[in-house]
Protein backbone atom coordinates (compact mmCIF):
# COMPACT_ATOMS: atom_id res chain seq x y z
CA UNK A 1 0.00 0.00 0.00
CA UNK A 2 2.69 3.09 1.03
CA UNK A 3 5.00 1.90 -2.26
CA UNK A 4 1.53 2.38 -4.51
CA UNK A 5 1.31 5.80 -2.88
CA UNK A 6 4.91 6.69 -3.07
CA UNK A 7 4.75 5.61 -6.72
CA UNK A 8 1.88 7.91 -7.14
CA UNK A 9 3.44 10.74 -5.52
CA UNK A 10 6.39 10.10 -8.01
CA UNK A 11 4.20 9.96 -10.75
CA UNK A 12 2.37 13.14 -9.74
CA UNK A 13 5.88 15.13 -9.61
CA UNK A 14 7.03 13.79 -12.74
CA UNK A 15 4.04 15.07 -14.57
CA UNK A 16 3.32 18.70 -13.01
CA UNK A 17 7.00 19.68 -12.06
CA UNK A 18 7.08 23.36 -13.76
CA UNK A 19 10.89 24.23 -14.24
CA UNK A 20 12.37 27.62 -13.64
CA UNK A 21 12.47 29.91 -16.37
CA UNK A 22 10.51 28.20 -18.73
CA UNK A 23 6.50 26.60 -19.85
CA UNK A 24 6.99 23.32 -19.56
CA UNK A 25 4.52 20.71 -20.83
CA UNK A 26 4.42 17.10 -20.38
CA UNK A 27 2.66 14.61 -22.32
CA UNK A 28 2.11 10.42 -22.20
CA UNK A 29 2.18 8.73 -19.16
CA UNK A 30 1.95 5.43 -17.75
CA UNK A 31 3.80 3.43 -15.44
CA UNK A 32 6.91 1.48 -17.04
CA UNK A 33 7.30 4.31 -19.70
CA UNK A 34 10.37 5.79 -20.54
CA UNK A 35 11.30 9.63 -19.73
CA UNK A 36 12.68 12.11 -22.12
CA UNK A 37 13.31 15.56 -21.20
CA UNK A 38 12.77 17.72 -24.74
CA UNK A 39 13.92 21.58 -24.40
CA UNK A 40 12.79 23.93 -27.44
CA UNK A 41 14.99 26.67 -27.70
CA UNK A 42 11.85 28.85 -27.81
CA UNK A 43 8.02 28.16 -28.26
CA UNK A 44 7.73 31.24 -30.07
CA UNK A 45 8.78 30.14 -33.79
CA UNK A 46 6.58 29.06 -36.10
CA UNK A 47 9.05 25.82 -37.20
CA UNK A 48 9.84 24.80 -34.13
CA UNK A 49 6.19 24.56 -32.95
CA UNK A 50 5.33 21.99 -35.48
CA UNK A 51 8.56 20.26 -34.54
CA UNK A 52 7.58 20.07 -31.01
CA UNK A 53 3.88 19.00 -31.92
CA UNK A 54 5.45 15.97 -34.35
CA UNK A 55 7.47 14.49 -31.21
CA UNK A 56 4.96 14.85 -28.87
CA UNK A 57 2.75 13.11 -30.87
CA UNK A 58 4.85 10.42 -31.95
CA UNK A 59 5.42 10.09 -27.84
CA UNK A 60 1.95 8.73 -27.03
CA UNK A 61 1.45 6.03 -25.62
CA UNK A 62 5.11 5.08 -25.74
CA UNK A 63 7.07 7.23 -23.80
CA UNK A 64 6.82 10.34 -21.17
CA UNK A 65 7.74 13.48 -22.70
CA UNK A 66 8.84 16.67 -20.81
CA UNK A 67 9.26 19.72 -23.23
CA UNK A 68 10.65 23.09 -21.82
CA UNK A 69 10.84 26.91 -23.28
CA UNK A 70 14.41 27.83 -23.45
CA UNK A 71 13.16 31.06 -24.19
CA UNK A 72 15.53 31.85 -26.17
CA UNK A 73 18.35 31.85 -23.68
CA UNK A 74 20.98 29.29 -23.16
CA UNK A 75 21.51 30.03 -19.24
CA UNK A 76 18.09 28.96 -19.05
CA UNK A 77 18.57 26.10 -21.35
CA UNK A 78 21.42 25.00 -19.19
CA UNK A 79 19.41 24.61 -16.12
CA UNK A 80 16.50 23.06 -17.59
CA UNK A 81 19.47 20.07 -18.91
CA UNK A 82 20.98 20.00 -15.45
CA UNK A 83 17.04 19.49 -14.31
CA UNK A 84 16.66 16.56 -16.79
CA UNK A 85 20.01 14.86 -15.91
CA UNK A 86 19.23 15.20 -11.83
CA UNK A 87 15.64 13.76 -12.82
CA UNK A 88 17.90 11.05 -14.43
CA UNK A 89 15.56 11.20 -17.79
CA UNK A 90 16.01 8.23 -19.78
CA UNK A 91 17.23 10.91 -22.68
CA UNK A 92 17.31 14.00 -23.78
CA UNK A 93 16.47 15.87 -26.83
CA UNK A 94 17.84 18.87 -27.10
CA UNK A 95 17.40 22.17 -29.47
CA UNK A 96 19.92 24.52 -28.69
CA UNK A 97 19.54 28.20 -28.35
CA UNK A 98 23.09 28.56 -29.60
CA UNK A 99 24.89 25.62 -31.12
CA UNK A 100 28.12 26.77 -29.43
CA UNK A 101 27.03 25.45 -26.27
CA UNK A 102 26.18 21.95 -27.10
CA UNK A 103 29.76 20.54 -25.98
CA UNK A 104 29.11 21.47 -22.59
CA UNK A 105 25.84 20.11 -22.42
CA UNK A 106 27.46 17.41 -23.91
CA UNK A 107 29.92 16.68 -21.11
CA UNK A 108 27.17 17.08 -18.14
CA UNK A 109 24.85 14.42 -20.36
CA UNK A 110 28.06 12.02 -20.36
CA UNK A 111 28.54 12.48 -16.77
CA UNK A 112 24.90 11.61 -16.04
CA UNK A 113 24.86 8.96 -18.49
CA UNK A 114 21.81 10.33 -20.37
CA UNK A 115 21.77 10.15 -23.79
CA UNK A 116 21.66 13.69 -26.15
CA UNK A 117 19.76 13.84 -29.29
CA UNK A 118 20.29 17.40 -30.49
CA UNK A 119 17.87 18.59 -33.51
CA UNK A 120 17.78 21.74 -35.85
CA UNK A 121 20.65 23.51 -34.51
CA UNK A 122 23.45 21.75 -35.17
CA UNK A 123 26.55 21.53 -33.09
CA UNK A 124 30.45 21.39 -34.41
CA UNK A 125 31.97 18.42 -35.32
CA UNK A 126 34.47 17.99 -32.62
CA UNK A 127 31.53 18.29 -29.87
CA UNK A 128 29.78 15.52 -32.18
CA UNK A 129 32.47 13.08 -31.71
CA UNK A 130 32.99 14.10 -27.50
CA UNK A 131 30.77 10.91 -26.71
CA UNK A 132 28.86 7.87 -28.76
CA UNK A 133 25.70 8.68 -27.34
CA UNK A 134 24.98 11.52 -28.77
CA UNK A 135 23.43 11.81 -31.93
CA UNK A 136 21.65 15.06 -34.39
CA UNK A 137 18.60 14.79 -36.36
CA UNK A 138 18.45 17.89 -39.31
CA UNK A 139 18.22 19.17 -42.73
CA UNK A 140 20.76 19.28 -45.16
CA UNK A 141 20.78 23.05 -45.28
CA UNK A 142 22.73 23.53 -48.21
CA UNK A 143 19.75 21.70 -50.31
CA UNK A 144 17.36 24.30 -48.77
CA UNK A 145 19.22 26.90 -50.62
CA UNK A 146 19.81 25.55 -53.69
CA UNK A 147 16.13 24.91 -54.27
CA UNK A 148 14.97 28.55 -53.40
CA UNK A 149 17.81 29.71 -55.97
CA UNK A 150 16.77 27.13 -58.51
CA UNK A 151 13.45 28.56 -58.12
CA UNK A 152 14.24 31.83 -58.45
CA UNK A 153 16.56 30.88 -61.23
CA UNK A 154 13.22 29.40 -63.43
CA UNK A 155 11.07 32.20 -62.42
CA UNK A 156 13.52 34.73 -64.08
CA UNK A 157 14.26 32.52 -67.05
CA UNK A 158 10.17 32.45 -68.08
CA UNK A 159 9.85 36.45 -66.73
CA UNK A 160 11.62 38.54 -69.05
CA UNK A 161 9.90 41.68 -67.22
CA UNK A 162 11.47 40.62 -63.89
CA UNK A 163 14.61 42.50 -65.17
CA UNK A 164 12.87 45.83 -64.48
CA UNK A 165 16.15 47.85 -64.93
CA UNK A 166 16.93 45.71 -68.08
CA UNK A 167 20.36 45.19 -67.36
CA UNK A 168 20.64 41.58 -67.26
CA UNK A 169 21.74 40.94 -63.50
CA UNK A 170 19.40 40.16 -60.83
CA UNK A 171 19.33 43.23 -58.28
CA UNK A 172 18.36 41.13 -55.05
CA UNK A 173 17.69 41.94 -51.36
CA UNK A 174 18.80 39.01 -48.80
CA UNK A 175 17.16 38.58 -45.03
CA UNK A 176 18.82 36.68 -42.81
CA UNK A 177 17.82 34.27 -39.56
CA UNK A 178 20.11 34.42 -36.62
CA UNK A 179 23.69 35.13 -37.38
CA UNK A 180 25.89 31.90 -36.65
CA UNK A 181 22.76 29.49 -37.29
CA UNK A 182 23.71 26.64 -40.04
CA UNK A 183 20.51 27.28 -41.79
CA UNK A 184 21.03 31.38 -41.97
CA UNK A 185 24.24 30.78 -43.27
CA UNK A 186 24.35 28.42 -45.60
CA UNK A 187 21.05 28.95 -47.13
CA UNK A 188 22.08 32.46 -47.93
CA UNK A 189 25.24 31.23 -49.57
CA UNK A 190 23.28 28.70 -51.85
CA UNK A 191 20.31 30.11 -52.90
CA UNK A 192 22.71 32.64 -54.65
CA UNK A 193 25.30 30.32 -55.80
CA UNK A 194 22.45 27.94 -57.42
CA UNK A 195 21.16 31.09 -59.37
CA UNK A 196 24.53 31.72 -60.97
CA UNK A 197 25.10 28.38 -61.62
CA UNK A 198 22.37 28.51 -63.65
CA UNK A 199 24.18 31.44 -65.86
CA UNK A 200 22.05 33.97 -64.13
CA UNK A 201 24.32 37.38 -62.97
CA UNK A 202 23.34 39.14 -59.41
CA UNK A 203 23.86 42.22 -57.63
CA UNK A 204 23.47 42.11 -53.90
CA UNK A 205 21.63 45.41 -52.63
CA UNK A 206 21.45 44.93 -49.19
CA UNK A 207 21.74 42.10 -46.68
CA UNK A 208 20.75 42.11 -43.26
CA UNK A 209 19.15 39.94 -40.48
CA UNK A 210 15.93 40.00 -38.92
CA UNK A 211 16.26 36.57 -37.08
CA UNK A 212 13.84 34.52 -38.05
CA UNK A 213 11.18 36.79 -37.56
CA UNK A 214 8.22 38.16 -39.43
CA UNK A 215 7.49 41.60 -37.71
CA UNK A 216 11.47 42.42 -38.12
CA UNK A 217 11.07 41.68 -41.25
CA UNK A 218 8.71 43.99 -41.98
CA UNK A 219 10.68 46.71 -40.57
CA UNK A 220 14.06 45.65 -42.43
CA UNK A 221 11.77 45.56 -46.13
CA UNK A 222 10.07 48.59 -45.01
CA UNK A 223 13.26 50.43 -44.83
CA UNK A 224 14.73 48.47 -48.30
CA UNK A 225 12.21 49.74 -49.86
CA UNK A 226 12.46 53.26 -48.88
CA UNK A 227 15.89 52.93 -49.53
CA UNK A 228 16.17 51.11 -53.40
CA UNK A 229 12.16 51.00 -54.27
CA UNK A 230 11.76 49.28 -57.82
CA UNK A 231 15.76 48.93 -58.47
CA UNK A 232 14.48 45.79 -55.58
CA UNK A 233 14.15 42.97 -58.00
CA UNK A 234 14.13 39.40 -56.10
CA UNK A 235 13.71 39.21 -52.07
CA UNK A 236 15.10 35.79 -50.84
CA UNK A 237 14.56 34.97 -47.03
CA UNK A 238 16.34 32.18 -45.14
CA UNK A 239 12.48 31.22 -44.17
CA UNK A 240 8.64 31.35 -44.44
CA UNK A 241 8.07 34.18 -41.64
CA UNK A 242 10.51 36.44 -42.86
CA UNK A 243 9.05 36.20 -46.47
CA UNK A 244 5.63 36.56 -45.30
CA UNK A 245 7.23 39.96 -43.36
CA UNK A 246 8.52 40.98 -46.54
CA UNK A 247 5.13 40.59 -48.69
CA UNK A 248 3.42 42.35 -45.59
CA UNK A 249 5.83 45.40 -46.32
CA UNK A 250 5.29 45.16 -50.25
CA UNK A 251 1.69 45.17 -49.78
CA UNK A 252 1.90 49.02 -48.02
CA UNK A 253 4.01 49.44 -51.29
CA UNK A 254 0.95 48.87 -53.86
CA UNK A 255 2.52 45.01 -55.07
CA UNK A 256 0.19 42.07 -54.85
CA UNK A 257 -2.47 43.84 -56.45
CA UNK A 258 -3.58 45.30 -60.32
CA UNK A 259 -1.15 42.79 -61.30
CA UNK A 260 2.39 44.78 -59.41
CA UNK A 261 4.23 41.61 -58.44
CA UNK A 262 7.83 41.00 -56.89
CA UNK A 263 9.12 37.34 -56.25
CA UNK A 264 9.72 36.23 -52.63
CA UNK A 265 11.27 33.11 -51.78
CA UNK A 266 11.11 31.42 -48.61
CA UNK A 267 11.81 27.94 -46.60
CA UNK A 268 10.08 25.70 -44.40
CA UNK A 269 6.68 25.35 -46.08
CA UNK A 270 4.51 26.87 -42.93
CA UNK A 271 0.79 26.75 -43.59
CA UNK A 272 0.54 30.25 -43.74
CA UNK A 273 3.46 30.42 -46.48
CA UNK A 274 1.50 27.19 -48.26
CA UNK A 275 -1.61 30.18 -48.11
CA UNK A 276 0.52 32.91 -49.31
CA UNK A 277 1.24 30.53 -52.15
CA UNK A 278 -2.46 29.60 -53.43
CA UNK A 279 -3.05 33.64 -52.93
CA UNK A 280 -0.27 34.16 -55.27
CA UNK A 281 1.75 36.28 -53.44
CA UNK A 282 4.76 34.14 -52.43
CA UNK A 283 6.31 32.81 -55.27
CA UNK A 284 8.45 29.70 -53.73
CA UNK A 285 9.25 28.03 -50.87
CA UNK A 286 11.09 25.06 -49.37
CA UNK A 287 9.45 22.04 -47.23
CA UNK A 288 11.62 21.74 -43.98
CA UNK A 289 9.74 18.51 -42.75
CA UNK A 290 9.45 19.68 -39.44
CA UNK A 291 6.84 15.96 -39.10
CA UNK A 292 9.57 13.72 -40.05
CA UNK A 293 12.35 16.03 -38.30
CA UNK A 294 10.34 15.65 -35.18
CA UNK A 295 9.49 11.76 -36.11
CA UNK A 296 13.17 10.83 -36.18
CA UNK A 297 13.99 13.41 -32.60
CA UNK A 298 11.65 10.92 -31.26
CA UNK A 299 12.27 7.44 -32.18
CA UNK A 300 16.21 8.16 -32.01
CA UNK A 301 15.49 9.24 -28.15
CA UNK A 302 13.34 6.53 -27.07
CA UNK A 303 15.71 4.24 -28.86
CA UNK A 304 18.32 5.20 -26.77
CA UNK A 305 15.96 5.70 -23.55
CA UNK A 306 15.17 2.37 -23.90
CA UNK A 307 18.55 0.81 -24.40
CA UNK A 308 17.78 -0.34 -28.18
CA UNK A 309 20.06 0.34 -31.18
CA UNK A 310 19.33 3.79 -32.80
CA UNK A 311 20.25 2.50 -35.84
CA UNK A 312 17.19 -0.40 -35.75
CA UNK A 313 14.86 2.96 -35.40
CA UNK A 314 14.00 2.84 -39.49
CA UNK A 315 15.74 6.01 -39.90
CA UNK A 316 19.56 6.07 -42.07
CA UNK A 317 22.44 7.40 -39.57
CA UNK A 318 25.50 9.28 -41.59
CA UNK A 319 28.22 8.13 -40.00
CA UNK A 320 27.13 6.15 -37.30
CA UNK A 321 24.80 9.69 -35.72
CA UNK A 322 23.39 11.67 -38.04
CA UNK A 323 19.64 11.73 -39.67
CA UNK A 324 19.10 13.60 -42.61
CA UNK A 325 16.03 14.61 -43.49
CA UNK A 326 15.15 15.87 -46.95
CA UNK A 327 13.91 19.21 -48.34
CA UNK A 328 11.22 19.60 -51.11
CA UNK A 329 10.35 22.44 -53.38
CA UNK A 330 7.22 23.81 -53.03
CA UNK A 331 5.89 26.37 -55.66
CA UNK A 332 2.22 27.08 -56.74
CA UNK A 333 2.40 23.78 -58.68
CA UNK A 334 2.57 21.16 -56.11
CA UNK A 335 2.07 23.25 -52.78
CA UNK A 336 -1.48 21.43 -52.08
CA UNK A 337 0.19 18.06 -51.83
CA UNK A 338 1.84 19.87 -48.59
CA UNK A 339 -1.27 21.33 -47.24
C1 LIG B 1 15.14 26.70 -39.26
C2 LIG B 1 13.79 27.20 -39.75
C3 LIG B 1 13.51 28.56 -39.16
C4 LIG B 1 13.67 28.54 -37.65
C5 LIG B 1 14.99 27.94 -37.25
C6 LIG B 1 15.10 27.81 -35.75
O1 LIG B 1 15.36 25.39 -39.74
O2 LIG B 1 13.81 27.28 -41.15
O3 LIG B 1 12.22 28.99 -39.51
O4 LIG B 1 12.62 27.77 -37.11
O5 LIG B 1 15.18 26.66 -37.86
O6 LIG B 1 16.30 27.24 -35.36
CA1 LIG C 1 18.17 43.99 -63.25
Amino acid sequence: MKRVVVMFLVMAVLTTTVFAGGGQQTSGGGSGQPTIGVAIYKFDDTFMSYTRNAIEQNAQGKAVVTTVDSQNAQPTQNDQVDQFITKKMNAIAINPVDRTAAGAIIDKAKAGNVPVVFFNREPFADDMKKWDKVYYVGAKAEESGTMQGEIVAEYWKANPAADKNGDGVIQYIMLKGEPGHQDAELRTEFSIKAVTAAGLKVQLLAEDTAMWDRPRAVEKMDAFWARFGDRIEVVFCNNDDMALGVIESLRKAGFFSGGKFLPVVGVDATAPALQALAEGTLLGTVLNDAQNQGKATFDISYALATGTSPAAAGWTLTDGKYIWVPYQKVTKDNYKNFQ
